[in-house]
């Protein structure tokens, strides 16, 4: 009897939740104030505790720690407009021979080609009422409810208005590298993240991204009278309140070589992602007698920046299983020079992107390296003859069922013993970045794994054991081996800051590992002594900048038997799991102040170079921007933490008003 009052009690409380939820980020009128909800969730979150059998599967309170597939199921909606796409030029020389051929004389835009998701807005009679991805282009997924938490969007229009709105939701870096730290870095890039994000099932998880929205075309299906240019059109988007994209501009063709150069110098200045520009013929009766094919304008192009791009063809699609499980479809091409190396595989992200491209095995492609290191498949040139390439259900290595966690656009292994999610863990330890062991790539660890001598990070420190054997592998001599073992033994003093993010838990990732010593847990045994509590995810939540769904990752891994017995076995190897006592110093100019950082710096890279001095001179570093931080210092791309802190009345330092500061209390930059 008991029992059923509580579930009752709880189901209450859920629906409670989530209508406040909507209240609050759908129809942007909230009916109680934040605190009361708080209690709300609060309540619940207890009873959740104490009664773990009455958690319902939906439980608002799940929405932040959920490992549960959070894609939605859209409605499907047939677009009114064609939704097309753009046909690319990949130099200068390319984009005049268009723009020649379309005509010199006339007016073109110049806008940034936005690198996120594309969206159309509908309003009918200058009501909101519908928000869809582009799809296939004919349709998309209704995701009206997540569009509607970006804030720039109106959901109403001053006039009453049928109007049809194409534009990019998108994420600046700075948000998204926020978001990334705080979700232990397992976004690939922020159009990965704001693609899985607009197709999330909660909208309640969406407000809490930092998404964004820019909006470049209009279509208005009653006719568009005066509005005669792409420019007045743009003007009318303006005018109802839409975000416009910065710096469009419109230039006659013989200027444009002019303007493509000064935007590409002003590129990565712009804190969001770019892949190139888009130009535009301005005049739309002009545009109405080029027309359109059925996949792109004549009367426009994309210019991509510095993508060196080649054509090959798919050979093999190879599914990737990497150290968090996740799966990334690696294409193995037909080998090409590109940009001075020779490219035999490059990345198709995800299923997503792939059904974008329409590509599959056998497909002639133009692959590209955009600035990054691992090369992508860009775009289709003629599809091969095995239709669109659909990733397995089952991982590739150990064969157990895929499943989405978190995001949409990812699959996931989530078998922690699975061999290809050891060997990347183990690569993943070794790296520069993390325990930097000299000696120790891709090819040793296969080849030390499949001998089954190192089967998992802890097995490195006992390879040496093994140095007879290794010696005489093809490949190896006994100077590679020396290489190998001396790196290994000297990772055994790298700190707890480096060694405890290294192994490569959930949510543990740099920036939490800082919070958690900065809070006094200096030591494994500290840490390992606190999870034992049964109040100790609360304890952990507890402190600034640790979440709900980070404080309860840490409980659980710290207290699961197989990753004890790894830190075990690390500790008896003789690894050092105390962080050192980070340098303070006796001029303390900072003390009582509580600092953020948001933005990329000239003087501070990384930008923790700037807050290591704040702590070192009394100060308190803070992860995010809330009613206990003082300062907040900003850089370049600065984003939704500049928004908030200057909401809050917090004191908002520029880079150059920091310089001054450091110099007036004689504190040196080292
Ligand atoms: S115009 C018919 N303008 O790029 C008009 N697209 O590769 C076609 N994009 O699907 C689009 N910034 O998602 C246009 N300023 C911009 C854009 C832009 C980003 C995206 C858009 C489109 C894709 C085509």
């Amino acid at each position: 009897m008991k029992l059923e009052k509580v579930s009752l009690e709880m189901r209450d409380l859920e629906t409670a939740i989530r209508k406040h939820q909507y209240f609050y980020y759908l129809e942007n009128s909230p009916k109680i104030k934040d605190k009361e909800f708080d209690i709300l969730f609060q309540k619940l979150k207890k009873l959740e505790e104490k009664y773990p059998d009455l958690i319902s599967e939906s439980s608002p309170t799940k929405l932040v720690g959920s490992d549960l597939s959070s894609s939605g199921d859209f409605a499907k909606f047939k677009h009114k407009i064609p939704v097309l796409s753009l046909e690319n030029t990949y130099n200068l020389d390319e984009l005049m021979e268009w723009v020649n051929k379309t005509g010199l004389d006339e007016n073109y835009s110049v806008e940034w080609k936005i690198d996120g998701a594309s969206i159309v807005l509908y309003y009918n009679q200058g009501i909101l009422t519908n928000a869809v991805t582009r799809g296939s282009g004919g349709v998309g997924d209704d995701v009206t409810d997540n569009i509607k938490t970006i804030e720039s969007i109106p959901h109403k229009l001053s006039s009453k208005i049928n109007l049809y709105v194409r534009g990019e939701v998108f994420m600046n870096f700075s948000d998204f590298d926020d978001f990334n730290e705080e979700y232990g870095g397992r976004f690939a890039n922020p159009r990965n993240l704001t693609a899985g994000s607009i197709k999330h099932k909660y909208a309640s998880e969406v407000a809490k991204r930092p998404l964004r929205l820019f909006v470049y075309d209009a279509f208005f299906p009653d006719g568009r009278g005066k509005i005669v240019t792409n420019s007045l059109a743009l003007q009318k988007l303006k005018d109802f309140k839409l975000p416009l994209a910065p710096d469009s501009i419109i230039v006659s063709g013989s200027k444009l070589s002019k303007t493509v150069e000064s935007f590409r110098k002003k590129k990565d200045s712009m804190g969001f992602p770019i892949d190139g520009l888009v130009i535009k013929l301005d005049d739309l009766r002009k545009r109405d007698a080029l027309g359109e094919t059925s996949h792109s304008p004549r009367w426009a192009r994309a210019y991509k920046f510095d993508a060196l791009i080649q054509e090959t063809t798919i050979e093999e699609i190879i599914p990737q299983v990497g150290r968090t499980g996740k799966i990334t479809p690696r294409a193995r091409v037909k080998p090409v020079k590109l940009a001075g190396t020779t490219v035999t595989y490059a990345t198709l992200h995800n299923q997503d992107y792939i059904n974008e491209l329409g590509v599959g095995i056998g497909a002639k492609v133009r692959i590209s390296k955009r600035g990054e290191i691992i090369p992508a498949v860009e775009e289709v040139v003629e599809p091969g003859l095995q239709g669109i390439f659909q990733l397995p259900k089952k991982c590739p290595s150990c064969k157990s069922i895929l499943s989405k966690v978190d995001e949409s656009v990812d699959l996931f292994c989530t078998n922690k013993n699975c061999p290809e999610r050891e060997r990347h863990s183990i690569l993943f330890f070794c790296q520069k970045k993390q325990m930097d062991i000299d000696g120790l790539g891709v090819k040793q660890i296969d080849l030390f794994y499949d001998k089954g001598w190192v089967r998992n990070i802890g097995d490195l420190y006992d390879l040496h054991t093994k140095k007879d054997q290794i010696e005489t592998l093809e490949g190896f001599g006994a100077k590679s081996v020396k290489i190998i073992l001396e790196g290994i033994e000297k990772s055994k003093n790298k700190d707890l800051r480096i060694l405890l993010p290294s192994i490569g838990l959930h949510e543990l990732g740099h920036k939490v590992v800082e919070i958690l010593i900065e809070n006094g847990y200096t030591s494994i045994e500290s840490l390992l002594d606190l999870v034992k509590k049964p109040d100790a995810a609360e304890e952990l939540n507890s402190i600034h900048g640790i979440g709900p769904r980070t404080a309860q990752a840490i409980v659980t891994q710290l207290n699961d038997k197989t990753i004890q017995k790894l830190i075990n076995k690390l500790m008896n190897s003789g690894l050092n799991f105390r962080a050192a006592e980070s340098e303070k110093s006796d001029h303390r100019p900072f003390e009582g102040q509580a600092w953020c950082v948001t933005g990329s710096f000239d003087r501070f890279q990384p930008r923790d170079t700037a807050m290591d001095l704040i702590v070192k001179h009394g100060g308190r570093k803070v992860t995010s921007v809330s009613s206990k931080t003082t300062h907040l210092l900003y850089g370049e791309g600065a984003g939704s933490k500049l928004d908030k802190a200057k909401e809050l009345g917090l004191q908002i330092i520029n880079e150059s008003e920091f310089l001054n500061i450091l110099s007036k209390e004689n504190i040196l930059i080292d």
